[in-house]
């Protein structure tokens, strides 16, 4: 369709799953897309799938969870194509258990990629953004943010995405940059095909559409949200989800 044309935006955690379904969606949009992983053959395997279907794309090597390469990833992201209009944070990770017997580093580890990593991107991202007063931050939240069994991490770092956004588009109305959470239900990923099979049915019973959403379901709203049809839209938290809450 192109409505990407001229854009250009980074998709975290773009080497596998969510995150690369996103990256070829924009990519077919028209916008150059910074394919950014830490795992390096994954993010060049998606970086050639776009080119092979006439996108541009790079990849940038980056571990949100640290802060010098969250700040080389923009570098390089400026080095490669001069701007950024789109951010999607969409890298993270769970490590699941039940609360009292949830270790520090279940906790830690968690709330490391997927808050604070989540918190560095946005931080640099508004930098760029509020300059140039316009661009779309789209934040992958999880619909476990209200709460869910054996996820009190991952609960508590996917709500505390949707706080951090909410927060960045009252601060960035002004500037013209939007900032949307999406709230993907259940995907069919490697994150969830790691489940056991009574694990997927019964998260497939809470689906009333009753199967797993792919991917590009996700990326068709990125992709709808990174676009100037989306301009009048901020701040909102969008399920896509199946029905999962009616
Ligand atoms: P996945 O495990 O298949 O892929 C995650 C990607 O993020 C991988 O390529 C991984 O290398 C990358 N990643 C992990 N830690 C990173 C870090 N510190 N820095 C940079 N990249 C890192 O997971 P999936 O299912 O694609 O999930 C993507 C996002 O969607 C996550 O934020 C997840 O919480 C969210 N989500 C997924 C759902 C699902 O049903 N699959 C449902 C709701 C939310």
């Amino acid at each position: 369709m192109g409505r990407l044309k001229g854009k250009v935006a980074i998709v975290t955690g773009a080497g596998r799953g969510l995150g690369k379904g996103i990256a070829l969606k924009l990519a077919e949009e028209g916008a150059k897309v910074v394919v950014s992983d830490m795992l390096e053959a994954d993010a060049a395997a998606c970086v050639e799938e776009i080119k092979a279907a006439g996108g541009e794309a790079v990849a940038i090597l980056a571990n949100v969870a640290k802060l010098e390469d969250v700040e080389a990833l923009f570098q390089g992201t400026i080095d490669a194509f001069g701007r950024v209009d789109t951010v999607v944070n969409n890298a993270g990770i769970n490590r699941d258990g039940m609360l009292h017997k949830m270790s520090d580093e279940q906790w830690d580890s968690v709330i490391a990629v997927n808050l604070s990593g989540t918190f560095y991107v946005t931080r640099e991202a508004t930098k760029h953004l509020r300059a140039q007063k316009s661009g779309a931050i789209i934040n992958i939240s999880s619909m476990s943010w209200m709460g869910n069994l054996g996820q009190a991490n991952y609960a508590a770092s996917k709500a505390g995405v949707v706080g951090l956004t909410m927060t960045a588009a009252r601060e960035l109305a002004r500037n013209h940059v939007t900032a949307n959470v999406i709230c993907p239900g259940f995907i069919e990923t490697d994150m969830t095909r790691g489940m056991t099979e009574d694990g997927w049915n019964m998260m497939i019973g809470k689906v009333p559409m009753g199967y797993a959403g792919k991917p590009s379901d996700v990326g068709n709203l990125v992709a709808f949200l990174a676009s100037d049809d989306a301009k009048y839209i901020t701040g909102q938290v969008i399920e896509v989800s199946g029905g999962m809450i009616i």
